[in-house]
């Protein structure tokens, strides 16, 4: 199979990439859109016209990067859901006019689709294995069995968590997005001073839940007089947010490690990027005799070389979509098909 370029634009992270057969990256381009800060999270209009503005460029840059012509790709895969529609459009809109120029095949690329088979770029997984999806937009507990199949075990009730670290970052007057300036801000805090809620933890299954948690923070902050929070105090809700949010996630992935015994425990997702969460999760993982596989930082966010590498997954196994292929707000795991 020849090269495939890979292409992101589902939230705020522009972004195109080349990988050959194997997976080796011959060119990667991300854009992180900064333009959200200033509103305190992505506004869906801005990313889709930012998108629109950047990715015709990346593509250019990659493929020069690879010393590539489109002629020399073996496919073309795009995120097509789930996700903003403005930037979904833009994105799967584009990687479907490079397909129909060339006539190369195309792949509707499941961004979640994407985050899950990433630990079989990096680690060469076997299915099946345990995935814990943890982003900004999604929360969920998944049984990956193959490409395209998936069980969902459990999931969020309300907020995702990387959507509680945005907020709870917020409410501690931390630039957005909150989760890794909150990461920071808690290495100098006290975890255990102040004993915020567990949401779920001990109930069965591996559902989730973090609104009651940040509404406790709330409560917590408020006590506080407007625009005064102590540094220390800061640092300490931030650490002990962490540390509540870490016991549950512990908690969860213990319930699903018990309901698909000897398996790999993966993390994707942004929020797989913390430092105090990847270090509990392998905990966890060890103790129930199974590996914790977490992708490298930079594969954790969003980024094009997981859509590329979901991409070469479904073309080795001849699945293309066809170009009317509309572009999905909203599109579960468990409605893949491989
Ligand atoms: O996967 P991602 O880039 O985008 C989505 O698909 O949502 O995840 C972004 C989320 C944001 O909520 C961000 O605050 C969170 O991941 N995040 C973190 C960390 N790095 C990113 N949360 C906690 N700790 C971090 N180090
Ligand atoms: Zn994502």
């Amino acid at each position: 199979m020849k090269p495939v370029l890979g292409i992101e634009s589902s939230c705020d992270e522009t972004a195109a990439a080349i990988l050959d057969e194997r997976g080796a990256v011959l060119a990667e381009a991300l854009l992180s859109q900064r333009e959200h800060a200033a509103f305190g999270g992505v506004v869906p209009e801005i990313a889709a016209r930012a998108h629109l503005a950047h990715l015709p460029g990346l593509v250019t840059d990659v493929l020069q990067q690879a010393g590539l012509r489109v002629g020399d790709l073996g496919g073309i895969a795009a995120t097509t859901g789930p996700g903003l529609i403005g930037g979904l459009i833009v994105g799967s809109g584009l990687g479907k006019g490079i397909a129909l120029a060339s006539g190369l095949p195309f792949v509707a690329v499941n961004h979640l689709e994407a985050h899950a088979l990433t630990a079989r770029l990096t680690d060469g997984l076997d299915f099946p294995y345990l995935l814990l999806l943890v982003s900004g937009g999604h929360c969920q507990c998944v049984a990956v069995e193959a490409v395209g199949r998936y069980r969902r075990l459990g999931g969020t009730i309300d907020d995702a968590v990387g959507e509680a670290f945005d907020k709870v970052g917020k409410l501690l007057g931390l630039p957005w997005p909150g989760g890794p300036a909150l990461e920071r801000l808690a290495t100098g805090g006290d975890p255990a001073r102040y004993p915020f809620p567990r949401p779920l933890k001990g109930r069965p299954g591996c559902d989730f839940s973090f609104s009651g948690l940040k509404t406790a923070v709330a409560q917590v902050v408020a006590t506080f007089p407007p625009g005064a929070l102590p540094a220390q105090a800061a640092a300490d809700i931030a650490a002990s947010f962490q540390q509540a949010v870490a016991d549950v996630m512990v908690d969860r992935a213990a319930h699903a490690l018990a309901m698909l015994p000897g398996v790999p425990l993966v993390a994707a997702g942004g929020v797989a990027a913390n430092t105090k969460l990847r270090a509990t999760l392998d905990q966890v993982a060890t103790a129930h005799g199974v590996r914790l596989v977490a992708p490298p930082l930079r594969l954790c966010g969003d980024n094009a070389v997981m859509v590329a590498w979901a991409g070469i997954e479904r073309l080795r196994l001849g699945l293309t979509d066809p170009l009317a292929t509309a572009p999905r707000p909203r599109w579960p795991l468990q409605e893949m098909t491989g």
